[in-house]
């Protein structure tokens, strides 16, 4: 019997623990052993469930018995989630952890320490929720040279859009909406801002590139500014608006970037609406393959997780070398990227667009009914050269990139 213990009885934790309970037998074929859960840390009792006999406060019985060869690490945050993980790959045990921001922010090291321990640090629920994606960039793509990331990676923040594409409803009712169905959290500032796609484009970065990523060199906008308008004007462009965090790959840099960007109706992300995650990945042989399945949610996100335990505990007397080395990636200023732009103007189009055109040059106007305003749409330029030519123009209300 191999014995695990679990850092966390919140909604994933609670589902790894469900699905070890659940798909028992799948889970021990695999793993060649039953697998069972001897300690589930969390503050609280849960008294009357399958874990009330296990729930443990301290950490230190975990860390030090013997018998617990893997540690699941469902806490979230940083503190003190990464002492504890930390603490547990140095005494010799598996880690597999659903926490982004602990892969994020301290990857690089706890990668390291695994190796010297000869443990594995396993974190395929990190991004894309139950989304098989950490692995095929190393097993299935391990030969491919990857040359562009890029995908919507946040539930919470594609059904708020989605609801405001589809029902015309405004951020604040359709975040309101997230809130009460249990999608976006009460403080939503990590979804809403760009952060937790920040994170895990940064993961995704570093296993493509193979080398450590700093996340706060990532341009990060999140969709607060997004308003009912822009989907009207995007509807009457056959357009959508979604968050993207992507990555493009160059010889020791990358363009990396989190954003609501505007795209067509022929771009692979467009019919990802909803709480669904997609994530494309080129590769310099491969073209492009597209990932797409539930990015967040309990049992999905846990279903990941159990993955890595079976992988885990498979090859318990073994590391598996992935994942990234400490020599960090360059992340090219936003000001050198390039997109079109839809701006949206204060004024009348017949009035004001000969002055938008010696701005822009050409530029592809659109107007919308009952409005005091218009908007239009640029060529491809870089980042520098909108904001030095945005400058020129009064009454500029809104600007999202557009790649279509
Ligand atoms: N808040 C995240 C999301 C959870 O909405 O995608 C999964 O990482």
């Amino acid at each position: 019997m191999k014995n695990v213990a679990v850092m966390g009885y919140g909604t994933i934790g609670s589902g790894v623990v469900e699905i070890l309970e659940r798909n028992k037998e799948t889970i021990a074929r695999k793993v060649g052993d039953t697998v069972s859960v001897k300690y589930v840390l969390d503050l609280r009792e849960f008294p009357g469930t399958t874990v009330e006999d296990k729930i443990v406060h301290d950490f230190s019985i975990i860390v030090k018995d013997p018998e617990v060869t893997m540690v699941i690490e469902t806490m979230g945050g940083l503190k003190p989630a990464y002492p504890f993980v930390k603490a547990c790959l140095e005494a010799g045990k598996h880690v597999a952890t659903s926490n982004k921001a602990l892969v994020a922010a301290y990857g690089t090291e706890l990668l390291k320490i695994a190796k010297e321990h000869n443990v594995n640090f396993l974190f395929e629920a990190s991004v894309g929720g139950g989304i098989p994606v950490i692995r095929p960039l190393y097993t299935c793509l391990a030969g491919e040279e990857i040359e562009e990331i890029t995908g919507i990676l946040n539930g919470t923040t594609n059904y708020i859009l989605t609801k405001m594409e589809k029902a015309g409803e405004t951020f604040e009712t359709a975040l309101r909406e997230a809130q009460d169905l249990g999608y976006a959290e009460r403080n939503p500032e990590a979804d809403v801002e760009g952060h937790d796609t920040c994170r895990k484009i940064a993961i995704l970065t570093a296993m493509a590139s193979g080398h450590e990523v700093n996340f706060e060199h990532i341009y990060t906008e999140g969709i607060t500014k997004i308003t009912d308008v822009d989907f009207a004007y995007a509807e009457s462009l056959g357009t959508s608006i979604k968050l993207l965090g992507s990555s493009r790959m160059e010889k020791g840099a990358a363009h990396a970037f989190v954003a609501p960007v505007m795209i067509g109706r022929d771009h692979p992300l467009y019919s990802v609406s909803d709480v669904y995650n997609g994530i494309l990945v080129k590769g310099n042989m491969l073209g492009t393959s597209m990932f797409y399945g539930s990015g967040a949610g309990k049992l999905p996100t846990a279903s990941a997780v159990i993955a890595d335990i079976i992988e885990a505990l498979k090859n318990e007397d073994q590391h598996v070398d992935f994942g990234w080395d400490d020599q960090g990636l360059a992340i090219s200023s936003m000001e050198s990227m390039s997109f079109r732009y839809f701006v949206r103007i204060k004024g009348i189009a017949a009035k004001r667009m000969k002055e938008v055109e010696e701005v822009f040059g050409k530029v592809e106007g659109i107007e919308l009914d009952h409005m005091d305003e218009f908007a239009f749409l640029t060529e491809v330029m870089t980042e520098e050269e909108y904001d030095r030519k945005a400058k020129e123009l009064s009454g500029i209300r809104q600007r999202i990139r557009a790649e279509f």
